[in-house]
């Protein structure tokens, strides 16, 4: 996507060779053109597919995702991350690690939410895959398949892109990044 492409060039910042800073845009001040653009882009692009909504998990996910459900006109789960397992049958959960920011949480929601869907994950980043394999755990268990994973920002270079690939689980890209160079501030991109 051009105009992704385009804001990650002009105010992204490599933290790292594993990090990109985006909180000029995506994260922490929001452009809310640029949210809707991505969203409009997923709509676009999911529009021949079988589905009965979108999932995401809190909280960089849920801008776009929200102009995503708009432009589709389907409904869309924000999946919340809790630090405890709950005790009601209510919910479903499953446990999930980040290896971006080293801790452990449960994605958590109501089942009636879920139950029984067929469901798009968007999500902003892709870094190790975790958030993807673990919401298709969950839905799993609640006889719901995870159709397709929409990311704004895949980090091309970790283990989550060539993990989904590798699985063949069906994956959309916005922008892939092959590499980063924090010394000069250099995002390579894959196409
Ligand atoms: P994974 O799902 O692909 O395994 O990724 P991982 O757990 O390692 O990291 C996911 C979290 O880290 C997400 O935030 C994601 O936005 C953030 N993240 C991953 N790589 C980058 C990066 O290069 N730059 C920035 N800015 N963030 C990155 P989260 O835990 O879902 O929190 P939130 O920010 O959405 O609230």
């Amino acid at each position: 996507m051009k105009l992704l492409k385009e804001y990650i060039i002009e105010h992204g910042v490599v933290l790292s060779e594993h990090a990109l800073d985006v909180s000029l845009f995506l994260n922490e001040q929001v452009d809310v053109p640029l949210m809707q653009a991505i969203g409009k882009n997923f709509a676009e692009y999911y529009k021949e597919y079988d589905f009965d909504g979108f999932i995401t998990v809190e909280s960089s996910g849920i801008a776009p995702s929200v102009f995503a459900s708009l432009y589709a006109n389907k409904p869309l789960v924000v999946l919340k991350k809790r630090p405890v397992l709950l005790e009601s049958d209510k919910f479903i959960q499953q446990e999930c690690t980040s290896f971006t920011k080293q801790n452990s949480y449960f994605l958590t929601t109501q089942v009636k939410l879920v139950a029984n869907k067929r469901l798009i994950l968007l999500d902003d980043f892709l870094a190790e895959g975790n958030v993807v394999i673990s919401t298709e755990i969950l839905l799993n268990k609640v006889n719901s398949t995870l159709v397709s994973t929409g990311i704004a920002i895949s980090k091309d270079f970790q283990q989550g892109y060539q993990k989904l690939k590798s699985l063949n689980k069906s994956l959309y890209r916005l922008v892939g990044i092959k590499k980063l160079t924090p010394s000069t501030n250099k995002i390579d991109f894959s196409d």
